[in-house]
């Protein structure tokens, strides 16, 4: 995946590894992750903690994908690790969907109204019981769809089908993607569990990271937007002068 800053950027291969070797890696580094924020919450349920650790990978390797782009703007020698962006995105994209297919299975066990916030009444018919969930869940299936989508062009071959500017629009509208992440991420950490009616489980110790994860996201992306903004008001002037 790619960002809106940093196409015109050309990788340096002086470090560059071949793709094969940058897919091992990446997996390696999603089991690595995902084992760790498993034994993070060892002590929660198992469908909960399976859904959490891969969504949390997920959430990181996307993050990661995305700042490459501003880094290798504001440091030119970051620009070897450009070509890094596109296995962190499949990988992450990946782990969406494993997230997505545990919550289906373990969650609402493939009663696929009950995604949309409903439940099954003693009846037999559907009731509206959980807004918010449901609301977090449309979030987060839009939000795959589109991962999905960005994931199965990031191939060289759909590069060339689709041609250089509609490919470069598609992905770099990868900052939508981020964004419905971010919502649904942070609806599921801070808003769900909290319930006057019910006890509410132990915070999740991933509340403060998260929130410092996407500012450090916002803070690149902006600073990388100031630099490049900068460079050509300065580009310009120089044109006019001469
Ligand atoms: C690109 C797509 C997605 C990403 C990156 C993503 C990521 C995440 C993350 C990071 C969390 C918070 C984990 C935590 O509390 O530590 C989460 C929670 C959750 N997500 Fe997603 N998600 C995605 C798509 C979906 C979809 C499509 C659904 C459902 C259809 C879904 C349902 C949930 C649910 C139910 C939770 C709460 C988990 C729990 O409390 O055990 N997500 N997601």
């Amino acid at each position: 995946m790619t960002s809106a800053t940093d196409n015109l950027e050309k990788p340096s291969h002086r470090f560059s590894i071949g793709w094969k070797s940058r897919h091992l890696i990446v997996l390696v580094v999603a089991v690595i992750g995902t084992y760790l924020f498993l034994e993070s919450r060892a002590q929660w349920s198992e469908m909960h903690r399976w859904n959490r650790a891969i969504g949390d990978m997920s959430l990181v390797m996307i993050a990661v994908s995305m700042s490459i782009g501003p880094l290798a703007r504001l440091m030119p020698r970051l620009r070897t690790a450009i070509p890094w962006r596109r296995e962190l995105g499949i990988y992450g994209v990946i782990l969406a969907f494993i997230h997505t297919i545990i919550i289906l299975a373990g969650w609402v066990e493939w009663d696929l109204v009950r995604i949309f916030g409903y439940q099954l009444h003693p009846e037999g018919f559907y009731v509206m019981l959980q807004h918010g969930f449901g609301l977090g869940n449309v979030i987060g299936l839009i939000a795959l769809f589109y991962g999905l989508v960005l994931a199965l062009s990031s191939s060289d071959w759909c590069q060339r089908k689709l041609g250089g500017n509609v490919w470069k629009f598609l992905q770099q509208s990868s900052y939508v993607l981020w964004m419905l992440i971010v919502v649904h991420t942070a609806y599921f950490l801070y808003l769900h569990f909290q319930d006057y009616h019910r006890s509410v489980p132990e915070p999740n110790w991933a509340q403060i990271p998260f929130a410092v994860l996407v500012s450090v996201v916002i803070v690149l992306q902006l600073a990388a937007f100031m630099k490049t903004w900068k460079s050509r008001r300065s580009g310009q002037r120089r044109t006019v002068e001469a």
